[in-house]
C-alpha cells in the first residue's frame, strides 16, 4: 500500500507538531506556556450566538446554495464596502465552509494549471506553499534582502516569469504582523492588472493593526472594474471575531473567476452550513465593539511583548504593526530555529514556532494573543534559558530550576 506522491509531499503542520508535544506535558502536569498559538481566546460574539441559535431553533437545517446564503453574501457586500470603500456584487463572492485557508484552496484550484508558479513572499504563512503544491503549481519564494518583512517591488518583479500566475500577498503578515506600505501595494495592483498576474491579499489579520498603521484598501490603486481586474480578496471571521472554529471565509474575485471557484467547491464540500453561516451574519452585521476591544488588548500586549523583548541584547526585533505575532531574530543563540524552539520547550517549556518553517530561518514567531502573565513570564523564562548574562535561577511553577548549560 502507499499514499500518493502529492501526498507524501506535504508537510507535517509544524505548530500541530510543537502543539502535541507541549500538551503531553501539560498532561504530565507541566506549567507550559503557550507562546504558539494561532487564535485569540476571546468568547463568539453574542451577535454572532444570537443569530445561529435563531437558525437552529428553525430546525430546517438542510443544503445551501454553494455559494453562501444571500443574507451572508449581503453582509460582505456591505463589509467589503465599509472596509474597502467598494461595491462589488453577490457574483464575485464565494463563501467557503473551512475558513480563509478553504478560500485560498478554492482559489488555487480554479486559476493554476500544473506547473504555474505563484510568488508567496517571505516570511509566509506556512499553508501557502503547500496548498499550492497540492494543486501542482510551484510555489516561488521572494525573500527581501537584509532580513527585512517587506519585499521592494523591483525584488518581487525580478520573480516573474511567463509561467507566474499569482502573487500572494498576506498584510498584516502571519508571522512577522509586518504591514507592507501602501506604495508597495499600489505597485502590485498596477504591475498585476497590467500583466493579468492574480495579485491575492489574504487580508485575515486586516482589523487587527496597531498605532494608527490601518492597512490600505487594495481597490484604492485598481484602474479597472472588478470584473475586469485580477484582484482576489481573501477574509473571514477567524481572526477579528475569533471564530476560528466556525470556519467561515470568503473570496472576492471578478465573475469568472468566482465561477470557477464555485465549480471547484460545488464538488468538494460545497453548501457551508447554515447554522455557521448564520453565526458569520450575525457578527457581520452585529455590534462590533468586540473587534475594536480585541484590536486595543492585542496592541496593550504588542507594547508589553516589546517591552519585555527589549531587555535581550542579543536579538533583532521589528516592531510588528498587526496580527498578534512577532518575528525576533534569534540568531544570534541558535541558527536553527527548530532546534531552538525544541530546546525552549524542553528547559523552559514555552511553545514558540520555528521561522524556519515560514521561510525565516534563525527567527521565532511569538504570539501576544495569551494572557499578559503569560508574555511576561514566557519571555523571563526565554531570557534565562538563554542569556547566560541572566541570573541562573528561576521559579517555573512550583520548582526553583537553576541553569546548568551555556
Ligand atoms: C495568513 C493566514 N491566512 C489564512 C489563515 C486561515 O484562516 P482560517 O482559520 O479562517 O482558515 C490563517 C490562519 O492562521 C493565516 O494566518
Amino acid at each position: 500500500m502507499s499514499v500518493s506522491h502529492l501526498a507524501r509531499n506535504i508537510k507535517d503542520s509544524p505548530t500541530l507538531v510543537f502543539n502535541a508535544k507541549a500538551r503531553q506535558l501539560k498532561e504530565q502536569g507541566k506549567p507550559v506556556i503557550h507562546l504558539g498559538s494561532g487564535e485569540p481566546k476571546t468568547k463568539t460574539p453574542q451577535d454572532a450566538i444570537k443569530s445561529c441559535t435563531e437558525t437552529l431553533q428553525t430546525a430546517e437545517i438542510h443544503y445551501t446554495s454553494t455559494e453562501g446564503i444571500p443574507s451572508l453574501l449581503e453582509a460582505i457586500t456591505s463589509y467589503t464596502e465599509e472596509h474597502y470603500d467598494k461595491l462589488v456584487n453577490s457574483e464575485n463572492i464565494l463563501v467557503s465552509s473551512g475558513g480563509a485557508k478553504h478560500a485560498i484552496f478554492n482559489l488555487m484550484m480554479a486559476i493554476i494549471d500544473p506547473k504555474d508558479e505563484v510568488i508567496i513572499l517571505a516570511p509566509y504563512w506556512v499553508s501557502y506553499t503547500e496548498i499550492v503544491k497540492m494543486v501542482y503549481g510551484i510555489p516561488v519564494i521572494v525573500t527581501p534582502a537584509n532580513n527585512q518583512f517587506e519585499p521592494r517591488f523591483e525584488e518581487i518583479v525580478a520573480s516573474v516569469t511567463s509561467s507566474t500566475k499569482a502573487i500572494m500577498v498576506n498584510s498584516p503578515n502571519n508571522p512577522s504582523g509586518c504591514i507592507y506600505s501602501e506604495q508597495l501595494i499600489g505597485e502590485l495592483v498596477e504591475y498585476c492588472e497590467k500583466n493579468d498576474i492574480y495579485l491575492v491579499m489574504d487580508d485575515i489579520y486586516h482589523q487587527l493593526y496597531f498605532d494608527n498603521t490601518k492597512p490600505v484598501s487594495v481597490y484604492k490603486y485598481s484602474q479597472k472594474d472588478i470584473d475586469k481586474s485580477t484582484i482576489v480578496v481573501i477574509n473571514g471571521i477567524s481572526k477579528a471575531y475569533a471564530m476560528t472554529g466556525f470556519r467561515i471565509g470568503w473570496a472576492i474575485a471578478n465573475r469568472e473567476v468566482t465561477q470557477a471557484m464555485r465549480n471547484v467547491s460545488a464538488q468538494n464540500t460545497s453548501c457551508p452550513s447554515v447554522v455557521l453561516q448564520s453565526a458569520a451574519v450575525g457578527a457581520l452585521n452585529g455590534d462590533q465593539s468586540g473587534v475594536e476591544k480585541l484590536r486595543l488588548t492585542l496592541e496593550k500586549n504588542k507594547n508589553i511583548m516589546m517591552k519585555e523583548l527589549n531587555n535581550f541584547h542579543d536579538i533583532k526585533i521589528t516592531e510588528p504593526h498587526g496580527t498578534f505575532y512577532c518575528l525576533p531574530d534569534f540568531s544570534a543563540y541558535n541558527k536553527s530555529s527548530s532546534e531552538l524552539a525544541k530546546f525552549l520547550l524542553e528547559k523552559a517549556l514555552v511553545v514558540t514556532v520555528p521561522g524556519g518553517e515560514f521561510g525565516f530561518e534563525g527567527h521565532l514567531r511569538l504570539s501576544y494573543c495569551g494572557s499578559e502573565t503569560d508574555i511576561k513570564e514566557g519571555i523571563a523564562r526565554i531570557k534565562w534559558a538563554l542569556d547566560i548574562k541572566s541570573n541562573d535561577e528561576i521559579i517555573i511553577g512550583n520548582n526553583k530550576m537553576k541553569r546548568n548549560w551555556k
